[in-house]
């Protein structure tokens, strides 16, 4: 298991600046990079709590679009006319209801045993369920971005995140802990064909 400071750079400046997790600095960066949310988006948050990334996201799709977040957990922030937060496992949740959205993000991590292979396996699962979710419930030409615990399956995973968007690309973050082997995978104009 890696160690590290707890209260590390990012922990100091997400509580400065009023973001509820340093994870926050994680979808700034990968939003400075690939420009996945628009202003007037309608974004799928999964795995949102405590509700960093939402916070990060809402503010840039602004009062014309909408977001919804789903956790096993409630997040620790307040909902507003353009965001609402749902407490549910998106492995047996219904989504017919819901959408369609033109991002969706999952920062979803399975609670980590410390055994590598066990976590990076829960990991994919999430992974797959994500993409069975934006076959589903994604728009064309939407994007998608996913954490993945590398592993031995990771080249599956983006093998299948390829088959449904034009671009896929794999970015790990500067604020993702040092040791971790936590990485992000983005996929750009959704083309799957129904
Ligand atoms: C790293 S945290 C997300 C942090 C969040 N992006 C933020 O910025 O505040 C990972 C989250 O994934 C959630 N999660 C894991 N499995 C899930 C599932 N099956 N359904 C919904 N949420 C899940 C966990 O409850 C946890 O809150």
């Amino acid at each position: 298991m890696a160690h590290y400071n707890s209260k590390d750079h990012y922990f100091h400046k997400a509580k400065k600046e009023g973001f509820v997790a340093r994870s926050a600095y994680k979808l700034q960066e990968i939003q400075q990079k690939y420009k996945i949310i628009r202003p007037g988006d309608r974004v799928l948050d999964l795995g949102c709590s405590p509700g960093s990334w939402s916070q990060v996201a809402a503010k840039i799709i602004g009062e014309n679009g909408f977001l919804t977040g789903i956790d096993l957990k409630p997040v620790t922030i307040s909902s507003t006319k353009r965001t609402q937060f749902i407490v549910g496992d998106i492995l047996n949740l219904d989504l017919k209801e819901m959408g369609p959205f033109s991002v969706i993000l999952s920062d979803m991590a399975p609670s980590t045993s410390g055994i590598k292979s066990r976590d990076q396996a829960l990991s994919e699962e999430l992974c797959y369920t994500v993409l069975s979710i934006a076959k589903r419930r994604l728009d064309k030409g939407g994007n998608l971005v996913m954490k993945l615990f590398e592993g031995p399956e990771s080249e599956q995973v983006a093998k299948q995140t390829k088959d449904l968007f034009a671009k896929v690309q794999r970015y790990k973050p500067l604020a993702v802990r040092k040791g971790s082997y936590e990485t992000y995978i983005i996929g750009t104009s959704f083309n799957f064909n129904y």
